[in-house]
């Protein structure tokens, strides 16, 4: 590692702002915070910036489900997510949202680039449409039947089932999961980015070391199957930035997504003065790396280098690309409970150890990393707390109580401490390179050689015998000058135990406090750092999170509302209209030539009426005579080839044998009022 300081700028994904933050956006957002805290204490200037990407149909749709504006609904989630996170101490020097003056000035600028280039082209495409909701349907918000196995409720895109994809187009009995109406082929003219000038430039890029080889080799697949254009225009309604000279045109949300990390950092720079070409300009030197998931590989390493070159800015020195966050070995569920949002966790557990967890997890590898409850519970409950912790509580109340709070001038064990320090170069390495996992593993090791010394030396024993106090003193303050290096080699990953062990030090912990010893140096009492997971906790969090599903804007494929959708809302005065009477079934026979229909002859206590009902499938008509039903007694008669029918029968049920009959001795009369 250089000695000179670096310009870093360092990037999330930007959380959807249409969902909560859940430990899998954690897992990332903790990724990042680690390594920005690391490069801080190692006296690099670095930045770090996300924000809420506000744009696209979900977001559209969610807020009209809640009946807000997007911008409203934005407002709040950013909120939400940006306090989130900060509980999490997750901490960006700026967390801005998308939907923001800065990034319209931003995209513009690049597409009016990208077109002056002669990137963009204009084509029209036929896509599906719903016609009642008035709008192109993205693919997710399309269901049907897949083509190729016949499995039905199968998404847009692609099957379940049979793992066919395909084009929304080709599904049968497509049907709009918005309205539940069967969409339509409609034309429109869309806008479209010349990936494949590219090729070449991306191809040298993937080579230069700024991806993992997982990442590479999936890229070299996706070139050998061609770079496509891409298409990067929605029409209205859309939630989003209108394209320059196209009205009612709108930048997907790819667009103006990863153009929002740009923003986020001009907003901060505009209110802090940091240059802003200096880490965006064609020849810039500071680096700049992208932290991401698996799924967002292709927008984040073919798209976006080739925006940013089109339009003359620095391509990203590094995507640093994790894997999924699976629970108890399964992907996160919200019927089993671990689908958990960070403010449910939060409610429950200490945020510290899921920080620890994960970097005790974290490669820098694409493998999705498991959250095994059990073993959560059992890695924090014996490294942090068993182990690190325990050192200074081992130790801490000797030099309270009989050394007035004074470490001793004398080291003892000099090799001790060096073998400590050493292990900061590849700690430092470790950490560099986000292979948290081995720098964990490195300082547990530390952690436990730190407590064999103070097992071997026995303080405890060592100060009842007045002839050894000066020999426990130096026992004591060795054992914590050893639990100040691991705080120090921590504290990026536990910043708020690494504070409350600087209180407990007197003492600021930079990296290189490292390589210093406290000798003669006053320490404040110690308070007990952090508590035992408890798994009554765990499970707690669990049960919540069963039932804190948040309504979400799909309607589920399986309901009967997606074939049958509610009709229109009527006002409760129509609904006063229609008169419901109790009414006696005195004849009931079968109509010649009808397969559902029975005749019926219903006495309303005064008067009869004919009413054709389609309820033959449930009943034999001489099982009727003599039962009570309910009748819409006002309905206007209706013509029928077989005769008049002089109102409607009413009756619930899957339409079998289970229709609403009554028998007299059920208490109602012939004629009363149904309220
Ligand atoms: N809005 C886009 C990103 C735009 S970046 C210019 C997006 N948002 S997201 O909310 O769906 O995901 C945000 C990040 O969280 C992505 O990097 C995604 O990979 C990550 N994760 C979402 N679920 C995850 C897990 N279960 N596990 C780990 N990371 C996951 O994509
Ligand atoms: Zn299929």
């Amino acid at each position: 590692m250089s000695s000179q300081p670096r310009k870093i700028l360092v990037t999330s994904a930007l959380p959807y702002a249409n969902g909560s933050i859940h430990l899998g956006h954690l897992l990332e957002h903790i990724q990042t915070d680690i390594w920005t805290r690391f490069q801080r204490m190692c006296g690099h200037e670095i930045y770090s910036v996300c924000a809420d990407d506000a744009h696209g149909t979900p977001v559209m749709l969610k807020a009209q489900e809640l009946g807000i504006t997007p911008e409203e609904m934005v407002a709040r989630t950013r909120e939400e997510h940006h306090q989130d996170l900060l509980d999490f101490f997750v901490e960006y020097d700026n967390y801005h949202v998308t939907h923001s003056d800065e990034n319209k000035e931003l995209s513009e600028l690049i597409y009016n680039r990208l077109n002056d280039a002669g990137y963009i082209s204009k084509r029209t495409i036929s896509q599906l449409y719903d016609p009642e909701k008035n709008m192109f349907l993205p693919d997710r918000f399309v269901k049907g039947t897949c083509p190729s196995c016949g499995a039905e409720d199968q998404n847009g895109d692609s099957c379940d089932n049979c793992g066919a994809t395909y084009d929304p187009t080709e599904m049968k009995n497509p049907r709009s999961v918005v309205s539940g109406a069967t969409p339509v082929l409609k034309d429109s003219e869309h806008f479209f980015f010349d990936l494949p000038q590219f090729s070449d430039m991306l191809h040298t890029w993937l080579k230069s070391d700024a991806l993992q080889n997982e990442i590479t080799n999936k890229l070299e697949e996706w070139f050998e199957k061609g770079l496509q254009q891409w298409d990067i225009s929605r029409d209205a309604p859309y939630f989003g930035f209108e394209i320059p000279g196209a009205p009612n045109k709108f930048f997907y949300v790819w667009v103006d997504a990863p153009v929002g990390y740009m923003a986020s950092f001009k907003n901060l720079c505009d209110r802090t003065g940091i240059n802003f070409d200096e880490y965006w300009g064609a020849d810039s030197t500071a680096e700049l790396y992208h932290f991401i998931g698996k799924d967002i590989t292709y927008f984040h390493c073919l798209f976006w280098p080739a925006m940013l070159e089109g339009a003359g800015f620095r391509k990203p020195t590094g995507v640093n690309v994790h894997g999924f966050v699976t629970v108890n070995g399964a992907k996160m569920s919200k019927s089993k409970g671990t689908f958990i949002k960070g403010r449910t966790y939060l409610e429950h557990l200490n945020p510290e150890y899921l920080r620890y967890y994960f970097a005790s997890k974290l490669g820098a590898n694409v493998s999705d990393i498991d959250l095994n409850f059990e073993d959560f519970a059992q890695k924090v409950n014996s490294d942090l707390v068993g182990k690190v912790v325990n050192i200074a509580s081992r130790c801490a109340s000797f030099i309270t109580k009989r050394f007035d709070g004074k470490l001793s001038d004398n080291v003892l064990e000099p090799e001790l401490v060096a073998e400590f320090q050493n292990a900061q170069a590849s700690i430092s390495q470790a950490f560099e390179e986000r292979q948290y996992h081995k720098a964990v593993r490195e300082i547990m090791a530390l952690a436990d050689k730190a407590n064999q010394f103070i097992d071997t030396n026995a303080p405890w024993v060592t100060i009842k015998d007045e002839s050894k106090q000066a020999f426990t003193h130096d026992v004591c303050s060795l054992g914590i000058n050893l639990f100040r290096i691991l705080m120090v080699y921590l504290k990026p990953v536990v910043p708020k135990l690494a504070e409350q062990a600087e209180v407990f030090f007197n003492d600021e912990l930079n990296w290189t406090s490292a390589q210093s010893v406290l000798t003669g140096h006053q320490i404040n009492k110690f308070k007990a750092l952090m508590q035992r997971v408890d798994m009554d906790k765990v499970n707690a969090m669990v049960d919540d999170s069963k039932e804190n599903l948040a309504p979400t804007v799909t309607i589920d494929p399986n309901s009967p509302l997606v074939k049958d959708p509610i009709a229109e809302t009527i006002e409760f005065d129509d609904f006063a209209k229609i008169d419901l009477r109790i009414a006696k079934i005195i004849v009931a026979e079968h109509v010649e030539k009808a397969d559902k229909l029975l005749r019926l002859e219903l006495d309303l206590g005064g008067e009869t009426r004919q009413v054709f009902a389609g309820i033959k499938s449930a009943y034999q008509p001489e099982d009727l005579v003599g039962k009570l039903t309910v009748m819409v007694a006002n309905l206007a008669p209706r013509k029928m080839r077989f005769g008049l029918s002089e109102g409607m029968v009413l009756a619930a049920g899957p339409g079998g044998k289970d229709l609403w009959i009554m028998e007299p001795h059920e208490g109602a009369q012939p004629g009363m009022k149904v309220k």
